[in-house]
């Protein structure tokens, strides 16, 4: 497949014609069991993502595929409830296919939530890390190929993806709300297995906090294209071996939806708070 400027800008007209010209300012991408959070939106637009043209198509449990433009906290907002893995059988590069949309319609930060396991030991199930930054050794960059020059430069930094104002604001808008806030790097695992005990201890070692097998992808398509991030993982389980328990996808969807009560009023606080 070859991709251009082209390509991706056929999706964001679409959007474009279909939502009458709506430009949001935030983007977010809702993680598995985090969904929720789409209720808040006032829709001015839902998209089905196979209606847009060069997009992909999400099935993944816990996903609902859906594009939702509208306001959030008086904020324009298009979130996407429904994200792409590379366990979907995606290659890396198409993977940069919902953050260049985004881009294209206008905004000017973006919101990654996911459900993650927890390395660190200090960390406690319904906590909530803000990444500081990511290890993804797994895999090809999803910039690989002929640089698009429209987005970004061929070789770009990606040493403060997740913007420390970002975090500072995501810190203060936490105050009272009842959250565990921890700050930590997010290790990304390919999956769809869930990790080896031997994985979880080299990832440890290696400097992660918590594992998960997302949002990698669309942090470094952000950093091409000058997006600032704010990385968001709930802590749906203990990683693998951390406890001598099995690890099961349905309950990492059960604790996503069980915590939903305390992290949809905080992810309006941040949206609220958001310059
Ligand atoms: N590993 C990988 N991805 C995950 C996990 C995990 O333990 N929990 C939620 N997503």
């Amino acid at each position: 497949m070859k991709y251009d400027y082209e390509f991706f800008k056929k999706s964001a007209d679409y959007v474009k014609e279909v939502s009458g010209g709506f430009t949001p300012e935030i983007g977010m991408i809702l993680g598995s069991g985090l969904g929720g959070y789409a209720d808040k939106i006032d829709a001015v637009c839902v998209i089905d993502y196979r209606d847009i043209p060069n997009f992909l198509v999400s099935d993944a449990p816990g996903h609902m595929g859906k594009l939702i433009l509208g306001t959030a906290e008086g904020r324009r907002v298009v979130c996407m409830s429904g994200r792409f893995h590379s366990y979907d059988g995606y290659d890396f590069e198409e993977l940069t296919a919902p953050v260049r949309l985004m881009k294209l319609l206008g905004i000017k930060e973006l919101i990654l939530t996911n459900a993650a396991g927890a390395i660190n030991r200090d960390y406690e199930v319904g906590d909530v890390m803000l990444i500081t930054d990511q290890i993804k050794l797994n895999g090809s960059s999803p910039l690989r190929g002929p640089n698009i020059e429209e987005f970004g430069p061929r070789f770009f930094d990606v040493s403060k993806m997740y913007s420390r104002e970002l975090i500072k604001i995501a810190k203060e808008a936490a105050e009272g709300s009842g959250l565990t806030i921890r700050e930590g790097v997010y290790f990304f695992m390919p999956g769809p297995q869930y990790e080896t005990p031997a994985e979880i201890r080299a990832a440890g070692m290696l400097g992660g906090d918590a594992v998960g097998m997302s949002t990698v992808t669309e942090s470094l398509t952000a950093a091409h294209c000058g997006i600032p991030v704010l990385g968001i993982s709930l802590i749906t389980n203990m990683a693998a071996g951390v406890l001598d328990v099995p690890l099961d996808g349905d309950h990492v969807i059960e604790v996503g939806n069980r915590s939903a009560k305390l992290l949809v009023p905080y992810f309006s606080e941040i949206i609220r708070r958001l310059p």
